[in-house]
């Protein structure tokens, strides 16, 4: 059978999914004739009539090919999940009872398919499958495919979100955006998690963190932020570890210790409340994580002393990574810090880390100088989600941490000379975005909430 359009029905209105300002046919009233293009998200093929939903990434549309002409086409037969089409027919309130989109549907009297999908082995049904878990190998491999789905774009649509409200807030609190440089010759976190790259006929380095050059503009532009991508070649596969991350941070001048958790307390709670003020994407978290509520402020104050105490006064005590009870200077690990936030089910601000386990740029704590100024924000079902720390203020002191960690002083000229021209109490943070989704959307894994993940093993797709 091959499809002939009826010139004697009017002429159709171009329309995309998502308008919904189209007058609706119901009983004898006709609905304006449209012409609507899309992909076949669903597709039910009945006795009576073959049932699509479209989809544009932006809207679902119910859409209804009454059984006869228009579905006994090669090209309806052959329908599959991905085909892209054009539709023309009127739009109509759906009929009593019944469930569609928007309470609508299209009653489809012409199509023309402009690109076909596959239906036979290779469908993307095939390839992927809604009973795998997204972070399993083969639906990576098939991740293009992948994020066709409702849960991956969703997801991703919350991640679009949450970033920008980011900016709107920084935006608010009078922060500038800057987008320092990915490819760099210092280290920020520690020499292990390098990733080096040729650099003509030099070596460099994929960026650990933008903190440094944040720094280095606060005298001249005030509070800083930026979004970028942060690279790490951790060598351990964990749910909350990727090799590129997007990294949100900020760097304030002239603050206290007790500022920066307060600003940090107030970012992350600004956020959330722009991103459940959007309906659409309030719905997308209500599905993803239905018991999900705002945190409320002030945020549980923990110092890294007493949370080595409470590790260990747990029953059965909760072991470091050799198994022993904790001791002051052990690094609290992921297991443990995960088994902590979860019992206590609130956000923590881990404070006050001892001098040894954390970053040579930090400022120690002048009532104890064991320990530094330093905050993780941890988070239920993730953990940290957030480093930071008052920045060390004394040219000599800096120095000596440079010497203390074997870097060479001479890499970080322009950083020291920060304290040289005008030094300053300042502190800032580094947040991870895929962390932070994790947390609002509930994934068992920050690798479902990037387009791509990168982690050790996978550069691809
Ligand atoms: O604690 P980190 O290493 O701190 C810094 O890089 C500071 N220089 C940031 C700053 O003060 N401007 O990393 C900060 C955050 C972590 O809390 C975590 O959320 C995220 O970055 N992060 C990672 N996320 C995914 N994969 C990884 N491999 C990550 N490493 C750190």
């Amino acid at each position: 059978i091959v499809l002939k359009q009826d010139e004697s029905l009017p002429e159709p209105v171009k329309i995309k999914i998502g308008r919904k300002d189209i007058e609706l046919g119901e009983g004898d009233k006709k609905g304006t004739r449209v012409k609507v293009m899309g992909r076949i998200h669903r597709l039910r093929a009945q006795k009576q009539a073959t049932f699509i939903t479209l989809v544009d990434g932006h809207g679902q549309l119910q859409c209804v090919l009454i059984a006869g002409d228009l579905t006994k086409t090669y090209d309806a037969l052959t329908f599959a999940q991905g085909t892209s089409l054009a539709l023309y027919g009127k739009m109509r309130k759906v009929p009593a009872g019944q469930k569609a989109p928007d309470d609508r549907e299209l009653h489809v009297d012409y199509y023309e398919v402009l690109g076909a999908s596959p239906s036979d082995e290779d469908a993307i049904t095939s390839r992927v499958s809604a009973q795998q878990n997204q972070w399993d190998a083969q639906m990576l491999d098939n991740r293009h495919l992948v994020l066709r789905g409702e849960n991956a774009s969703s997801l991703m649509k919350i991640r679009a979100a949450t970033e920008g409200a980011f900016q709107q807030v920084y935006k608010d609190l009078q922060l500038t955006k800057v987008s320092p440089p990915a490819l760099v010759q210092t280290q920020v976190e520690g020499g292990a998690t390098l990733f080096s790259a040729p650099y003509y006929d030099e070596m460099a380095y994929l960026t650990q963190s933008s903190q440094l050059y944040l720094e280095t503009v606060i005298p001249s532009l005030g509070d800083v932020y930026c979004i970028e991508k942060s690279f790490r070649a951790e060598k351990s596969l964990t749910r909350r570890h990727l090799s590129e991350y997007t990294h949100v941070e900020a760097e304030l001048d002239f603050i206290d210790f007790s500022d920066l958790l307060v600003h940090l307390e107030e970012v992350i709670c600004r956020v959330i409340d722009i991103v459940l003020d959007d309906p659409t994407i309030a719905v997308y978290i209500k599905e993803l994580n239905p018991t999900f509520q705002k945190p409320s402020r002030p945020f549980m104050r923990m110092k890294y002393t007493d949370a080595i105490d409470w590790l260990n006064a747990q029953d059965p005590p909760i072991l470091n990574e050799e198994g022993n009870p904790h001791v002051f200077g052990d690094d609290i690990a992921e297991a443990a810090e995960r088994k902590m936030t979860d019992i206590i089910n609130l956000p923590i601000f881990l404070t006050h880390f001892p001098v040894e386990i954390k970053a040579f740029y930090m400022k120690k704590d002048p009532a104890d100088l064991r320990v530094t100024e330093s905050v993780d924000c941890l988070m239920p079902g993730v953990g940290e989600i957030v480093g930071g720390s008052m920045r060390m203020e004394g040219y000599e002191e800096l120095l000596e941490a440079y010497k203390k960690q074997g870097i060479d002083a001479k890499d970080y000229y322009w950083y020291t000379d920060q304290r040289k021209y005008g030094t300053s109490p300042h502190g800032g943070y580094g947040l991870g975005l895929e962390r932070f989704l994790a947390w609002i959307a509930n994934q068992h894994t920050v690798r479902t909430t990037c387009l791509y993940p990168r982690f050790m093993g996978r550069c691809k797709p």
